[in-house]
Order: C-alpha cells, then sequence, then structure tokens
C-alpha cells in the first residue's frame, strides 16, 4: 500500500510573512492527519522561514527546483547542498513551467522569452540524480500539453518524459526517493481538471514506463501524484483511484482551509 503524498507548490507567491502566515493557519488544520505525507513548496526566499515555523508540525519542506551542480560560479542558481542546508526534503523537477511549456501563456511571453525557461528531459534527469545523491526526493512532473493531447501523443510524451528522467538512476533509489506528478499541462492554473478516469489512466502510463525503465518492484512503490487543478471538491474522486497516489497542488495550496481539505480527502 502506498502512502499518499500531497504537497502544496505555491510558485511564484508568498513573501516570507505572508508564508509564515499561511504555515500557521494549515498547521493546526492538518495536524493529525496522519495518513499522507504532507508538505509545502514555498519559494526560495521563505524555505529558511517556513522551515523553522515548521517544527513540530507533520508538514514536510520542498523546495520549486535546484541547480545540479553543488556549488560555483553559476549566477543566480540555487544548488541543492543549499537546499538540503535549510531543511529540504522534496525538490520539484520538470514542471511544465520551468520547462516553459505554459498552458496559457501571457501575452508577453514571447518565444523568446519563453527560452529561459530552460528544464529539458536531459536536465530533469541530471537534477534528479544529484537531488537523490543528496539523499532527497525528487518530485518530478511529466505530462502533455493540450496540442499534444488533440494529436493523441499522450502516452508517448509521458513514457518518454519518464524514461529519460530515470536514465542512469538504481532501481532501488527510484524505489524509496522517487515521486513522479503527471500533470496535464493544459489543466494547470486553468479550472480545468482531468476526468479522474483519465487521470488514473495515464498515471498508469507513468507506473508502466517506471517498470519499463527500472522493473515491476519500483514501478509498484513509486508514487505518483495527480496535479493540474486538484481543488477540494474534486479531491476525494482523484484520491481513490488505485494509480494516483496523491497531489501536486498550486492555486487551492494557498488558501489553508483548501489545502487542509485536499489533506482531508486523502484518507
Ligand atoms: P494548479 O497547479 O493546482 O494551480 O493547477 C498545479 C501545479 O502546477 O503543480
Amino acid at each position: 500500500m502506498r502512502r499518499k503524498i500531497i504537497a502544496g507548490n505555491w510558485k511564484m507567491n508568498k513573501t516570507v510573512g505572508e508564508a509564515l502566515a499561511l504555515v500557521k493557519d494549515l498547521a493546526p488544520l492538518v495536524a493529525g492527519k496522519d495518513a499522507a505525507d504532507v508538505l509545502v513548496c514555498p519559494p526560495f526566499t521563505a524555505l529558511h522561514a517556513v522551515k523553522q515555523a515548521l517544527g513540530g508540525t507533520n508538514i514536510g519542506l520542498g523546495a520549486q527546483g535546484a541547480f545540479w551542480k553543488g556549488s560555483g560560479a553559476y549566477t543566480s542558481q540555487i544548488s541543492i547542498p543549499m537546499l538540503a542546508d535549510v531543511g529540504v526534503q522534496y525538490v520539484i523537477l520538470g514542471h511544465s513551467e520551468t520547462r516553459g511549456r505554459f498552458g496559457v501563456p501571457e501575452p508577453d511571453m514571447t518565444p523568446d522569452l519563453l527560452k529561459t525557461f530552460g528544464e529539458t528531459d536531459s536536465g530533469v534527469n541530471i537534477k534528479a540524480q544529484a537531488v537523490l545523491a543528496a539523499n532527497l526526493n525528487p518530485i518530478i512532473c511529466v505530462g502533455e500539453t493540450l496540442d499534444e493531447r488533440q494529436q493523441g501523443h499522450i502516452d508517448d510524451i509521458v513514457t518518454m518524459q519518464v524514461t529519460r528522467a530515470l536514465e542512469n538512476i538504481a532501481p532501488e533509489l527510484i524505489a524509496s526517493h522517487v515521486v513522479f506528478a503527471y500533470e496535464p499541462v493544459w489543466a494547470i492554473g486553468t479550472g480545468e481538471t482531468c476526468a479522474p478516469d483519465e487521470a488514473d489512466r495515464v498515471c498508469g502510463v507513468v507506473r508502466q514506463a517506471v517498470a519499463q525503465a527500472a522493473g515491476q518492484e519500483a514501478a509498484d512503490a513509486v508514487r505518483i501524484q495527480y496535479g493540474g487543478s486538484m481543488k477540494p471538491d474534486n479531491a476525494a474522486d482523484l484520491l481513490a483511484r488505485p494509480n494516483i497516489d496523491g497531489g501536486l497542488i498550486g492555486g487551492a495550496s494557498l488558501k489553508a482551509a483548501d489545502f487542509a481539505a485536499i489533506v482531508a480527502a486523502s484518507g
């Protein structure tokens, strides 16, 4: 039986003060809800303060990304040892927004600007290896765009993203530390959710790809979240599906009551 994992991806939201206020509201609402691992992923600037505030709670800490080198002349980047140093346990990798695959690009997101969001499949792989080497847990996001869905490429895209993310990673490490998040790009931040049957089916495709890359044992152990407009009113239905082991929650994680309701729906 895989333990559920509910993660709040705060994205580029919350100053330190706002982050602390959210944690203060959230902690009592999820206290004692031990059926799932619960974590929040604040922006880098709030990680340290949030870690202090999480002491004595059942809420873990994740970061929204990292550079794969340990240190050096890499202006603006944050290393995995730096994240470990402030108490981070999970690192989100390959989110469609860091891959530059936005579901609804804003008018100022020209192709030229989008090139600055550069995570690729091989980048995700090298970062996953570095996260694992530091004994942290990568949350690897995969998912198709609307175009790819309409052209019938869902399973191919997701399988390729999973396979490439796992290159050169030992099956035992995958089983013990890796989390996947299936996030159809068109459902992120749009209010549109993937129908639970379909979300479960594609999470099954992710599991199948893990089996091919790392064997059935790893595939049975790996936890696969659904992400994309998960909310209090659709969470229970999604989380009850056999291949959906949790949620990666954006918008609804910014309100303590909504996030807590999703945690409650996990069991
Ligand atoms: P959303 O974001 O819940 O706002 O759709 C999910 C995510 O991008 O991780």
